[in-house]
């Protein structure tokens, strides 16, 4: 194996990312605990609870593990459903909570980022229609606006909305996320209101906060063609464009284009100071008459490749490199990956995912894209939204006993802390922590000399 330091640029953050719901516990305003209750809508009709426990204070011992691990940042959420617990009514003693929780991260010098939407919505949005009703859009941009005259003096980074089209995708067309539909027309509607609520959070935030960083959290997944490629290829294409493409081509052009026509946002457009990148998996798309509520695409996910305990695709992590170098052609601005990683209780994976991750990310920046930093999902094992706390989707770098708050350290936290102290990767992090993968990931110089150099 050759030894190398994989180094990257000065000043690049390294985090992990968490959000409200998912760490805090005691949430019973929004339109997840509501869903939590019925039956079939969480893996064995588990609700989020104490999750882990954030609400009451503990984030700062786990802040503490960030920062044992060498972080530089960390990102998180604010719960709408506690800050603006009925409409245009806000709870200052809320809006404090997050003020210490954000003092407790520059205590420790871990640079902000905040997540204005990750999922959630308070009860009586939902009770009003949700994201299908065009006010969402005015509500969204009041709460913003309330948010960020109490943080915006100690927060420059800001995240709209996290995975608009994971929200779409799950909530309205396959049903596992509330509302738990299954319609294009919904899912195109709010879609439509997605990107004109970024866009008026964009602008109110750079009205109170001219210096702010605003973004949002885009997930981009992978995509194999099924074979025979004629018949497939089509629906892959949809799949990518509805999925990974046509809510960038909004924010980029002004100009929502999804099945069904196009929509003129112009408000929309050149709303991005920077672009979050979240990428997990990589699934095989194709054809299937059997389900024209998906526009009869089917995408499925493929027994191949490194798969983690029953994750839901195959963790590819070279996607990576491959969603940076589109991004960066596509999109004029800086990027961050919001979002990496893989389910992996057992941490039998994980540290072979993440070599080959950041092997990926390290790629892509020294073939000049501008990636300003890095947010591993996720801290501490949280409650994984339908999965709940299944044992088979724990994504922490800690794990987590949901019943007595206990911390377990995995040896990824370890690995994680020496790339983000180095702030590299380096070939005898490889050699400790994946012996059995660093031969074949970096083959040394004896492999080139098997290479023939053409004759003359
Ligand atoms: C992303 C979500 C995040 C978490 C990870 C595993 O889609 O943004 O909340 O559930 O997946």
């Amino acid at each position: 194996m050759v030894d190398f330091t994989m180094q990257f640029p000065a000043g690049f953050l390294w985090g992990t990312a968490t959000s409200a719901h998912q760490v805090e516990g005691g949430n019973t305003n929004n339109n997840w605990s509501a869903w939590e209750k019925n039956a079939g809508h969480v893996f064995q009709g588990q609700k989020s609870g104490q999750a882990c426990d954030w609400w009451n204070g503990r984030y700062t011992e786990d802040f503490d593990r960030a920062v044992a691990m060498h972080n530089n940042a960390h990102r998180l959420s604010v719960e709408w459903s506690r800050i603006e617990p009925e409409p245009g009514r806000f709870d200052d003693a809320a809006l404090e909570h997050y003020v210490r929780v954000i003092d407790a991260l520059r205590e420790r010098n871990l640079e902000p980022m905040v997540t204005l939407h990750h999922f959630t919505n308070p009860l009586w949005l939902q009770d009003k229609g949700g994201w299908l009703n065009p006010d969402a859009v005015q509500h969204f941009e009041g709460f913003v606006r309330r948010v960020v005259e109490a943080l915006g003096d100690r927060v420059t980074l800001w995240c709209t909305i996290n995975e608009p089209m994971v929200f779409v995708q799950a909530g309205y067309i396959m049903g596992r996320f509330p509302p738990g539909k299954h319609s294009m027309g919904a899912a195109r509607r709010v879609t439509v209101h997605l990107l004109k609520a970024h866009a008026a959070a964009y602008h109110a935030i750079k009205d109170i906060q001219p210096g702010a960083q605003v973004g949002l959290a885009k997930a981009m997944i992978s995509l194999k063609t099924r074979t025979p490629g004629l018949i497939h290829k089509p629906a892959r294409n949809i799949s990518r464009h509805f999925f990974n493409r046509a809510f960038i081509e909004g924010l980029t052009t002004g100009v929502l284009r999804l099945a069904g026509g196009k929509t003129a946002i112009p408000e929309a457009r050149d709303t991005l100071d920077w672009l979050g990148l979240n990428y997990y998996y990589r699934f095989q798309a194709g054809l299937n008459p059997l389900i024209p509520h998906r526009l009869f695409v089917d995408v499925t996910r493929p027994r191949e490749g490194l798969l983690g305990p029953e994750s839901v695709g195959e963790c590819w992590p070279e996607g990576l490199a491959e969603h940076i170098k589109w991004l960066s052609r596509h999109v004029g601005c800086p990027l961050y990956i919001t979002e990496n990683g893989m389910p992996d209780a057992d941490d039998t994976y994980r540290p072979l995912h993440m070599i080959r991750s950041v092997h990926s990310l390290w790629q892509a920046i020294n073939m000049n894209a501008s990636v300003k930093g890095y947010f591993y999902w996720t801290l501490v094992d949280n409650f994984e939204w339908a999965e709940g706390y299944d044992p088979r989707f724990r994504f922490g770098l800690y794990g987590c006993d949901h019943e007595t708050q206990e911390r377990s350290k995995r040896q990824s936290a370890a690995l994680y802390g020496e790339i983000c102290e180095a702030n590299a990767l380096t070939g005898d992090m490889a050699r400790r922590y994946v012996p059995d993968h660093a031969d074949a990931l970096f083959p040394g110089v004896d492999v080139l000399a098997e290479v023939r150099l053409p004759e003359r």
